[in-house]
């Protein structure tokens, strides 16, 4: 999950990391009234006002502006709320304590999958060119591997700031920064944490200025606060549908519905009905739905009710490969499925079954004769079915 750069100021304060003051606002009114409360704190005699979306070069588009007064922020949110930045519409402006900048730098800790490892890159030369810097003078950029197991501490820090070639005064007020971010780093399960830029000011501070955080999904459960930190806005009704009831699914834009079981043959499900779709009037898939080993009554339930409340969806396609949960066990699922969405359950059913028990299953299916029911033996031919029925 990326984070929004407000909510990135907030992790970082929670660690320690040094930021400025800032307030979120949705309106030029509260926006306003924003920029007075920081203002008023008499730190810095100017505001800045900042786009939040998900997007990087926001400074670019026109998305961050300094203001000098509460009245002037109110105009700067007005300009900047609805503006489109590569596709991401403004809804909220965070108004910052202006920083008075010296020098700006460059720092990142990411995950480096090829090498099994963080990768920690820091520049002296942070702002806005970095992805130029990397590509026109990859030398300005240090890398420097960091072993999961020990992070950053003091010592790994002083080797960052020594290959990113930061003079020793600013090197030294710059490495205990470093040690807070790894805390962010660890602490909140991210697997992105960028600073840029990360500030020395006219008084000698390094600051925080811009904060990109990615969180690691998969450690949500060692954080129950991280769940606020969802985009609800922005989140798909159906995928939210499908996340509470505990269900692997990506919304696609197509009209076949699919369930499957294990992510690989669900990918392999999507590539087939996307070819079979080519000779049925170019239909698509509509979804990804994964729903695992245990394919129950309760599960495939939630999953056709998922998938039927997607009004794109035009047929489904239940591809169950039998393994360890046997298809007739798979079979008796999809018909209680029906029972318990009754007439709910509106959209014709291509159901494969193949693997542990396949015979058993097809007898269950055949006998239960339900009428939105088709069962076709092979894959291929399922997928055809199922692009002909979203076609009709
Ligand atoms: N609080 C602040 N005070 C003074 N100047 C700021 C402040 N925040 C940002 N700036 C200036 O604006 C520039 C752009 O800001 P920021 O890094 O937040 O946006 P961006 O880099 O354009 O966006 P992104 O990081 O999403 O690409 C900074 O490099 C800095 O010079
Ligand atoms: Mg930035």
């Amino acid at each position: 999950m990326d984070l929004f750069e407000y909510q990135a100021r907030d992790i970082f304060e929670k660690h320690g990391v040094p930021v400025l003051g800032g307030v979120i606002a949705t309106t030029p009114e509260e926006a306003r009234n924003g920029a007075a409360e920081l203002l008023g704190r008499g730190g810095s005699p100017v505001v800045v006002v900042k786009a939040q979306v998900k997007t990087g070069g926001r400074g670019k588009a026109g998305g961050v502006k300094l203001a000098r007064s509460a009245d002037e922020a109110f105009e700067r949110a007005e300009e900047i709320l609805g503006l489109d930045i590569k596709g991401h519409v403004v809804r909220t402006v965070m108004i910052a304590e202006g920083a008075a900048i010296a020098q700006e730098f460059y720092f990142s800790l990411l995950l480096d999958r090829a090498n099994r490892t963080y990768l920690a890159m820091c520049s002296v030369e942070g702002g806005m060119e970095i992805e130029q810097l990397a590509v026109e003078r990859p030398e300005a950029l240090a890398k420097v591997a960091v072993d999961p197991r020990v992070g950053i501490d003091a010592a790994k820090a002083a080797e960052i700031v020594a290959a990113a070639g930061f003079e020793v005064e600013i090197g030294a007020k710059v490495a205990p920064v470093l040690v807070k971010l790894w805390d962010v780093y660890k602490g909140e399960d991210a697997t992105l944490v960028e600073v840029n830029p990360l500030v020395l000011t006219e008084g000698g501070d390094i600051v925080a200025l811009d904060g990109k955080v990615t969180l690691d999904e998969n450690a949500e459960f060692r954080h129950a606060d991280h769940a606020e930190l969802e985009d609800a806005a922005a989140a798909d009704p159906l995928e939210a549908k499908a996340k509470a009831a505990g269900l692997n699914y990506v919304k696609l834009d197509g009209s076949v519905g699919i369930i499957g079981n294990g992510a690989g043959l669900v990918m392999s499900t999507l590539d087939v009905v996307a070819y079979a779709g080519e000779s049925h009037g170019g239909v698509k898939p509509a979804n990804f739905l994964d729903i695992g080993g245990g394919a129950s009554a309760e599960i495939m339930a939630a999953g056709l009710d998922v998938i039927l409340g997607d009004a794109q969806v035009k047929s489904v396609f239940v591809n169950v490969f039998g393994g360890i949960t046997a298809c007739d066990a798979v079979a008796n699922g999809i018909v209680k499925a029906l029972e318990i969405l009754g007439d709910a359950a509106t959209k014709p059913l291509v159901v494969r079954l193949d693997g542990n028990n396949v015979v058993e299953g097809r007898r269950i299916l055949t006998e239960a004769a339900h009428p939105l029911v088709t069962l076709v033996d092979t894959m291929d031919g399922a997928a055809d079915k199922a692009a002909e029925l979203a076609n009709a």
